[in-house]
């Protein structure tokens, strides 16, 4: 990936971003270098994105659209369809609307009205996922919008949308997770989304994005939640909602509580929804294993997962370090 390095050289030319390049660098270009079965497939599709012509990006809500005419739709259709599932977006390319399983704008919806703006802000998204909202940060003018995510083909995926780009964003995605990135404090925003409920140890992670913010930086989470009143925690037993790896669901006063634990400031809820089959829904791009949330909630009682625990509700929560 020789286009990766030459794309993280340009974006770590920044005099604060300079102090983590040399372990970022280290680190992706181990991770890329893993063995993994689907490696010459997602390579070929880089490959043929590379050799069409670049568009202009822009927002059509709900889309992040790069628009050029004169494109060779089998190509692209072919090349994108390798890097499936699509998990986060979704992308409008060249007409082509790619329908990633989540509508990533609701989210975004949600979350932009109760944070500070992020133009000229060096912004961190942990757990970026295919960098869907990384894009959304350097959309909105951040200096440097730089995403993580461990796995490898949410990478691709970030490296196809950029490179079909006219004039390449402030954004990058590397594949390397929160434990591993230098602990410095030099990010105005650190967002965690969708990554709170994953970890083992909670509190480490909230200590950790702590560790990258600068003394006036903002921490927007955003996590499952159960809407229990009280002090609570759901530990599922197995998946949840046919997740894997969901280690704990807290209440929003636990939730809170943690965050006041951990030493962040001025903890404010700012939303909290139910997920709906509109914004997680079942597209052709989640591949052939079809299922999403519909599937995933008790078919009498839409209420409840199928596993028996309450439905996944999401908490966005902003606080200061
Ligand atoms: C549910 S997805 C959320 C994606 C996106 N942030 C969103 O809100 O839609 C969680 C992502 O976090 C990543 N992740 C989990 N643990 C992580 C860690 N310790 N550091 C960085 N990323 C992590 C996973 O690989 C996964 O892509």
């Amino acid at each position: 990936m020789n286009l990766f390095r030459e794309d993280l050289v340009n974006f770590f030319d920044d005099a604060l971003l300079n102090k983590i390049s040399k372990k970022c660098l280290e680190i992706s270009t181990q991770a890329y270098q893993v063995n993994n079965g689907n490696i010459p497939k997602w390579s070929q599709a880089i490959d043929t994105i590379d050799a069409l012509p670049k568009g202009k990006i822009s927002l059509k809500k709900p889309y992040i659209s790069i628009n050029k005419d004169c494109i060779d739709s089998e190509l692209l259709m072919d090349a994108l369809h390798k890097l499936m599932p699509w998990r986060k977006g979704p992308f409008m390319i060249y007409g082509l609307a790619l329908e990633s399983e989540w509508d990533g704008d609701m989210k975004w919806q949600r979350i932009t009205k109760h944070i500070k703006p992020l133009k000229n802000k060096h912004v961190l998204d942990i757990g970026a996922g295919n960098g869907y909202f990384t894009f959304r940060m350097a959309m909105e003018g951040a200096k440097r919008a730089l995403g993580i995510d461990p796995f490898l083909l949410y990478n691709y995926q970030f490296r196809a949308i950029k490179s079909l780009i006219e004039s390449p964003l402030n954004a990058l995605l590397l594949p390397m997770k929160l434990e591993e990135i230098p602990k410095k404090p030099i990010f105005d925003t650190v967002f965690s989304m969708g990554v709170l409920y994953h970890q083992r140890d909670h509190m480490a992670h909230l200590s950790q994005l702590q560790e990258m913010m600068t003394p006036d930086a903002e921490l927007v989470i955003e996590t499952l939640v159960v809407e229990d009143p009280e002090d609570y925690i759901l530990i599922p037993k197995g998946r949840y909602a046919q997740m894997r790896n969901v280690y704990s669901i807290p209440s929003i006063k636990t939730l809170k509580s943690w965050l006041n634990d951990a030493n962040f400031n001025n903890v404010r809820v700012v939303d909290v929804s139910k997920t709906t089959t509109a914004e997680q829904r079942k597209t052709p791009w989640i591949g052939e294993n079809r299922a999403s949330l519909e599937d995933f909630l008790d078919p009498l009682d839409d209420s409840l997962t199928i596993e028996g625990y309450p439905a996944p509700t999401r908490a966005i929560v902003v606080c200061d370090r």
